[in-house]
């Protein structure tokens, strides 16, 4: 049997008011207090560190507002922020800090950028405690990233499966994957995944009401956990209109993938390979959206501090952003596709 071991804790507050990744639980969730405003949220994450979330993030987030969305950028990299040097912007004089630890509007917060509609909320610089919120903080970032009045909210994530990583993850529409075409990007995308959906999986069986039956099923801590399949079936043992429910919930749960810095045409293939292993092992489907190559031209315009649609528009990898932000985009009802 399939066993993969996790080690988070639940903390169900502020969850979407729409599920997550994908998910689609109207009616299961309630509202976040301050009521949901932001039309789409989109996050970029993908467990490594330096493999591109923040470059196909700012890209993605231009071609958006290119589009004619209004678009508010996030640095949510909350140990390492640097998105404003992918976008071409010199660091604000604000930060979310301001959010975390003196409780400013994010909308106060946000600076505006060269590209008309969009604006950037810049990452937490100064403060060990912004870097490692704890649940409270955590339960506010998540309502008021919610409240934002825009047509999409798209977070940049840091590296590794810290709760905050894995809660702002899972609060968006669509939670998009970036991933290398190298064993150690896709080990830790499978491990990403994991604890994701050990996450979804402990907050959904609390939406539930089934928290205490599902828990010897999910694990604790530091145990290992079965498949989705076998925490449905555990449930089922006991009630089966919670088993349904959850069954159904965990179906809609997912997640986009991106295949960064695509060198060769075998590369591709991991986007698929990686799908279809997601399919076999857990059972539920991911929707690849498409490789990006790699491109003297992102490198180049990082070292400039340009964007790379602005400085290379037609070059291939910007082309290839734009055609996973339209793909993005053709998921939702309008606003507007690149
Ligand atoms: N498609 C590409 N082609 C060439 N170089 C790329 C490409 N994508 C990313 N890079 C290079 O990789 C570097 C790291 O990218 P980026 O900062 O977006 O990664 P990250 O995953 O956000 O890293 P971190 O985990 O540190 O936040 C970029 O500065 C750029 O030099
Ligand atoms: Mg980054």
């Amino acid at each position: 049997m399939k066993r993969f071991g996790l080690n988070n804790v639940v903390d169900l507050r502020g969850r979407s008011a729409r599920g997550g990744a994908g998910a689609d639980v109207s009616g299961a969730v309630p509202p976040g207090p301050g009521g949901r405003r932001a039309r789409h949220i989109v996050a970029f994450g993908g467990g490594k560190g330096g493999i591109g979330k923040s470059l196909v993030a700012a890209n993605v987030g231009i071609a958006l507002a290119r589009a004619g969305n209004t678009v508010l950028l996030v640095d949510a990299d909350l140990g390492g922020a640097n998105l404003h040097t992918c976008l071409g912007v010199p660091q604000p004089s604000t930060s979310l800090s301001d959010f975390i630890l003196r409780g400013v509007p994010l909308a106060e917060v946000a600076v505006p950028t060269p590209i008309e509609r969009l604006t950037l909320v810049s990452g937490a610089l100064d403060s060990l405690d912004a870097a490692n919120p704890r649940a409270k903080v955590r339960a506010k970032l998540l309502d008021e990233f919610q409240s934002q009045d825009v047509d999409y909210l798209v977070l940049d994530l840091g590296a590794g499966t810290g709760l905050h990583t894995l809660d702002f993850f899972l609060l968006a529409d669509h939670g998009v994957l970036v991933v290398l075409p190298e064993p150690t990007s896709v080990e830790n995308t499978y491990r990403f995944l994991k604890a994701s959906l050990f996450r979804r999986l402990q907050q959904l069986a609390r939406e539930l009401g089934v928290e205490k039956l599902a828990e010897p099923a999910l694990g604790s801590r530091d145990s290992a956990m079965r498949t989705p399949a076998d925490v449905v079936a555990h449930v089922r043992s006991a009630d089966a209109a919670a088993a349904d429910a959850l069954a159904a919930a965990l179906q809609a749960y997912r997640v986009k993938l991106v295949v960064n810095q695509v060198r060769a045409p075998a590369d591709e293939s991991v986007g698929p390979a990686v799908a279809s292993a997601w399919k076999k092992f857990f059972g539920l489907d991911m929707d690849y959206l498409g490789g990006i190559p790699y491109d003297d031209a992102a490198w180049r315009a990082v070292r400039k501090r340009r964007a790379l649609l602005v400085e290379t528009p037609d070059c291939e990898a910007a082309r290839q952003l734009s055609v996973v932000a339209s793909r993005l985009a053709a998921l939702d009802p309008r606003p507007g596709t690149p």
